[in-house]
Parts: C-alpha cells; sequence; structure tokens
C-alpha cells in the first residue's frame, strides 16, 4: 500500500475564493467563545486501500459531499484530536506538542481499525493550515487558533466493517475560553452514567465516546453545573475524567495527584504536560486511583486544597464544588483557584506563548 511521509506530500492550494470579509472576522476574533467560528480553509488527504494516502489539499472551508451510506454515519468509524497553535509574542505562530497529538491520532486509529497516518504528514498537515490562516487568531486575551484534526470512513458500506475508504480534515476554529461561564471555578456533577468500560474505547478519541457523555452533560448543565464527571465502570467509585477532560488533585503537603491511565481515561497532552512541570518544580506526582469518596473526606479535612480540570480546550480549570446526586454537595479548599493551580496554568501558558524558556521542546 502506498503512505506519504511529509517530505512526498504536496498538498495543493486553493485559496478561498470569497474569504469571510475583514471587518466581519476581526469583528468575530475579538470575541469567539468556542467552537463556534471557523476559519476560511481546511486541509483534506484522502485514503484508499489501493493509492493508500493521497490527494493532499489545502482549499476553502465547505461542506463535504457523502453518500448516505458512508460508515461513519451508521458505525461512526470517526476519530479527532484537538490542539492549538498560538501567536507568540514575537508574532510568530506557533503549535504546541503536534507530534503527541498525532501519536495519539495513531493510536485512536489503531482502536478504530482505521489506517494510521505517518506523524510527520499530521503535523504538516496542521501547520499548512495556521499558515493559510494566519490572519484567524482570536485577538481576545488568551485566545488561540483550536485545530481540530479528524478521519472518519467514507466508504458507502452497510456490512459491519472496517471501511476501505476514509478522509482526513484538519479545520480551525478561533477560540477564547471554553467555559462561557467566566465563574473562577467550575462546578461538576457526579454522573450515575458510565463514559468507557475496561476493554472498551475509552483511551481512544472518537466521536462515540463523546457521543455517549452528552445525556450525562445535559443532565449536569440542567441542574446547574459546568461539567459532569465519570467514575469507573465496575464499582462506581473511582474518578475517572470529565466530560472532555482530565482531573488532578493537589494536597495539603504539596503532592500531586490524577487518575492513572488504566485504559478507560483519555491520555491528555495537558494532563502529562502538567505532570511534567509539576515534577519540574519539584513536587511529588502520583497516577493512581481516587475514590469519589476519598475525595469528599478529604475535602472535609483540608487534606485536599485544590482540584483542577485540564485539557487542551479547558487548558486548567478550577474545581470549586461537586455535587452527587447520592451524596449531596462538597467544596474544595476555598471553593475558588487555588495557589499550585494557578502557578501550573502560568508556567503552562508560558511556554505555550513563547514568554518562558521551553525546557522540553514542546512549542514547535
Ligand atoms: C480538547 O480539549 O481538545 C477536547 O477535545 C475536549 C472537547 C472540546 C471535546
Amino acid at each position: 500500500m502506498a503512505t506519504l511521509a511529509a517530505s512526498q506530500i504536496n498538498f495543493t492550494h486553493q485559496p478561498h475564493p470569497s474569504p469571510v470579509p475583514v471587518d466581519v472576522r476581526d469583528a468575530a476574533l475579538a470575541d469567539p467563545g468556542f467552537g463556534k467560528l471557523f476559519s476560511d480553509h481546511m486541509v483534506s488527504i484522502e485514503w484508499s486501500e489501493d493509492a493508500g494516502w493521497h490527494n493532499a489539499q489545502v482549499g476553502p472551508l465547505t461542506a463535504i459531499p457523502l453518500h448516505p451510506a458512508a460508515s461513519v454515519l451508521h458505525y461512526a468509524q470517526e476519530i479527532f484530536e484537538g490542539l492549538k497553535a498560538y501567536r507568540l509574542q514575537d508574532g510568530t505562530m506557533a503549535l504546541f506538542r503536534p507530534h503527541a497529538n498525532a501519536a495519539r491520532f495513531n493510536a485512536s486509529a489503531r482502536r478504530l481499525a482505521m489506517p494510521e497516518l505517518p506523524e510527520d504528514v499530521f503535523v504538516e498537515a496542521c501547520r499548512q493550515l495556521v499558515a493559510a490562516d494566519r490572519d484567524w487568531f482570536p485577538t481576545v486575551p488568551g485566545g488561540s487558533l483550536y485545530l481540530r484534526p479528524f478521519m472518519f470512513a467514507d466508504e458507502a458500506f452497510l456490512g459491519v466493517r472496517p471501511a476501505k475508504s476514509y478522509k482526513f480534515l484538519v479545520i480551525a476554529s478561533p477560540a477564547g475560553n471554553y467555559f462561557k461561564s467566566g465563574a473562577p471555578a467550575v462546578s461538576l456533577w457526579v454522573s450515575d452514567y458510565t463514559r468507557a468500560a475496561p476493554g472498551g474505547t475509552g483511551a481512544a478519541k472518537c466521536g462515540g465516546n463523546y457521543a455517549a457523555s452528552l445525556v450525562p452533560t445535559a443532565e449536569a448543565f440542567s441542574r446547574g453545573h459546568d461539567q459532569v464527571l465519570f467514575l469507573d465502570a465496575a464499582e462506581h467509585k473511582w474518578v475517572e475524567e470529565l466530560g472532555g477532560m482530565n482531573m488532578f488533585f493537589v494536597f495539603d503537603d504539596g503532592s500531586i495527584l490524577t487518575p492513572a491511565l488504566t485504559g478507560t481515561i483519555l491520555p491528555g497532552i495537558t494532563r502529562e504536560s502538567l505532570i511534567a512541570l509539576a515534577r519540574d518544580e519539584g513536587l511529588t506526582v502520583r497516577e493512581d486511583r481516587y475514590s469519589i469518596d476519598q475525595w469528599r473526606a478529604d475535602a472535609a479535612t483540608g487534606r485536599l486544597v485544590e482540584a483542577f480540570a485540564c485539557g487542551t480546550a479547558a487548558v486548567v480549570t478550577p474545581v470549586g464544588r461537586v455535587t452527587d446526586p447520592h451524596q449531596g454537595e462538597f467544596v474544595i479548599g476555598s471553593g475558588g483557584p487555588g495557589q499550585t493551580t494557578g502557578k501550573l496554568k502560568d508556567r503552562l501558558v508560558a511556554i505555550q506563548r513563547g514568554a518562558a524558556p521551553d525546557p522540553h521542546g514542546w512549542v514547535m
């Protein structure tokens, strides 16, 4: 099967014939929110059994024609990534750890029986889109250009087996804050639903995992909470993750804990980066199990002083309170942002934006 390396890839370029007018674009960039606004271009690459990866294009952002029998519409063979491009202080543009996203994308592809995309092609596709839409960086403080690479099965076939043709696309969405509330700390609703079971797809970034989280997320919203918290499937006891973020806990001895990657949790790149930064600061970081009962008890005694959620979209977001439908509400620390959370967030953001040295070589 033919495969492409980035050095062989020849992206054809077709500029958008009628890009968003500059005044409309610039007004939108002042307050983009999250996921609502899209830049002028997209990248697309096709895969077929005969030709492997081929037909790489940077072209206008446009609707995608799909046969009604396309496998993705029936059996959800789809995976995605989320990564951000930043405008650095000197005006240049940077991607944060794109190779880590490329590697995770391929891990998801393997789990969903999809073809792997060479890592350097994934990264080059992201780079090409940022270059094409360089004028789409938000002007709001903390803004970034959120990239959404994704792949889906587009073979018209209703039998249940891996498809024989796929499309890989990258779109870009100028992003401000993920949480609309702007509250200093978010509140969580502990769901009775399960996100992922052992042996399932919990560690893959596939659309199906997020589809399954929508009812619990809607329930959390309708009860006035910002996010849903999922516990493990087997015992409904151990903290796993939120609707689209990993969790961290900070204790009164300064140590940090995050749920271990058991196969049912998404291996977050922000999660991994924060573990490294915390260790750089000399903090003890444990990846271990943590039960909701222990969390409540530790919050009550003051042993637990801070909790935060993290992800590409959410960055680092303090968690102030948790409501369990069976046990009621508890508050963590002051219920607002804590010092360690703030320090780790500042360290991460400074590296991402080129305002601090990058000891791990994460910025490209
Ligand atoms: C991300 O943080 O990039 C995510 O994928 C979370 C969510 C927006 C799906």
